[in-house]
């Protein structure tokens, strides 16, 4: 395929198939506190024909899926989309907060999504004091079953991934989690990534952009990271540099994929990225390149090229369909602008963190 060929549809396509969540986690900024989906008067959810349409149409092109919630595990059409991606030869990936895994494994592994991330952010108590009462029990309960299952029935999927978010309350228990309570050896990668935010200033800078260049009046979504950063005071970097390098070695030795947001997590840029000294961190970026490769719809249909800025509507799926939204002239618009710099928000977003995130 040459370079317009792969610019013609998306190469990486994520579906928030809806809104609605059974937590409250603390560091959410969707469902917790400040977050942006707590002032939302219904709840949506994606049409689950609309989006077999839209899986249908990229299909040809190959690109890699992704979808996204609320609790991705509540959607009632969740296994008719996963088998149709993977009926079409492509690869599906969801986080969840592990709480519906047990009910839900024999769907798991029939219809064998690529990867499934469990969200988790410490020992028991440092969890459920994040995510809820109970919620580490039934999310470690969902793996294993998960885990023996898929043995059981001699499958490869879904691969089992934990994500665990650094917080000021998670960082002291990085270790201490992945060493003794959590069973690695129903793992297959782990993820560590920083806790995101944006500043106030930030996401007024981005409600003029959205105002100015774009005619967008809303910034509700950008609103729920706001975080004040000396929330982050207390936080020992170093400690949490030497945790997260002794579980990389340990992921190592035992043939886990290990993944970090950012790269570079020695304290000093940990540091950077907490006292939100983000002009100071290694691999900053002047560019970003996602927005010529990626697409995300939101529940509402709203398809946007930044991963849950949904303010920033190129197009809706109930409207037209994603490849004439992808090949219209909002899309365009937004291309012109990132050749110029970056959103305000940017740092906020993992987009921004992960490797491939430049052209
Ligand atoms: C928003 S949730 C949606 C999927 C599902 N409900 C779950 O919890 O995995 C997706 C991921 O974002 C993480 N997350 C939530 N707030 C975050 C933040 N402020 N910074 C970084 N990750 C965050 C969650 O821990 C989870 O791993
Ligand atoms: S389970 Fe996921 S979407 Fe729900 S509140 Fe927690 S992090 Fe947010
Ligand atoms: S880093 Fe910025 S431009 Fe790139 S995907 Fe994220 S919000 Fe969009």
């Amino acid at each position: 395929m040459n370079i317009a060929e792969k610019l013609a549809a998306p190469s990486w396509v994520v579906l928030q198939l809806l809104e609605q969540c059974n937590l409250r986690c603390a560091i959410c900024y969707e469902w917790g506190s400040g977050g942006a989906y707590h002032a939302k008067h219904h709840l949506a959810m994606l049409d689950v024909d609309v989006a077999l349409r839209t899986v249908e149409e990229c299909l040809p092109t190959k690109p890699v899926f992704e979808f996204f919630g609320g609790e991705p595990l509540l959607y009632p059409g969740i296994w008719d989309i996963v088998r149709a991606i993977r009926k079409g030869g492509c690869d599906v990936s969801f986080s969840t907060n592990g709480t519906l895994l047990e009910e839900n494994a024999d769907r798991l592994i029939d219809s064998a999504p690529t990867q499934i991330w469990v969200s988790l952010d410490g020992p028991s108590a440092i969890n459920d004091a994040q995510r809820g009462s109970g919620v580490f029990q039934r999310a470690t309960d969902g793996i294993k079953v998960v885990a023996n299952t898929r043995r059981a029935m001699h499958q490869r999927f879904p691969k089992l991934g934990i994500n665990y978010v650094v917080t000021a309350a998670s960082s002291p228990h990085i270790e201490e989690f992945f060493r003794e309570s959590i069973d690695l050896s129903l793992i297959d990668s782990v993820s560590i990534e920083l806790q995101r935010y944006a500043t106030a200033d930030q996401v007024r800078a981005f409600a003029q952009e959205l105002e100015v260049e774009f005619a967008t009046h809303t910034n509700a979504y950008a609103q729920g990271y706001v975080r004040d950063p000396s929330e982050f005071l207390n936080m020992d970097f170093d400690w949490i540099e030497r945790q997260i390098a002794a579980i990389r070695t340990m992921c190592a030795a035992k043939e886990i994929a290990f993944y970090g947001q950012p790269q570079d997590l020695s304290a000093g840029n940990i540091r950077n990225f907490f006292t939100a000294n983000w002009h100071a961190m290694t691999g900053r970026r002047s560019r970003c390149g996602v927005p010529w490769l990626y697409a995300e719809i939101s529940a509402r249909g709203d398809v946007t090229t930044c991963h849950t800025f949904y303010d920033l509507s190129i197009g809706n799926i109930y409207e037209q369909s994603l490849l004439e939204i992808w090949r219209g002239a909002r899309l365009k618009r937004v291309q012109t602008f990132l050749r110029g710099g970056l959103f305000s928000i940017c740092t906020a977003c993992c987009r921004y963190y992960a490797a491939s995130g430049t052209v």
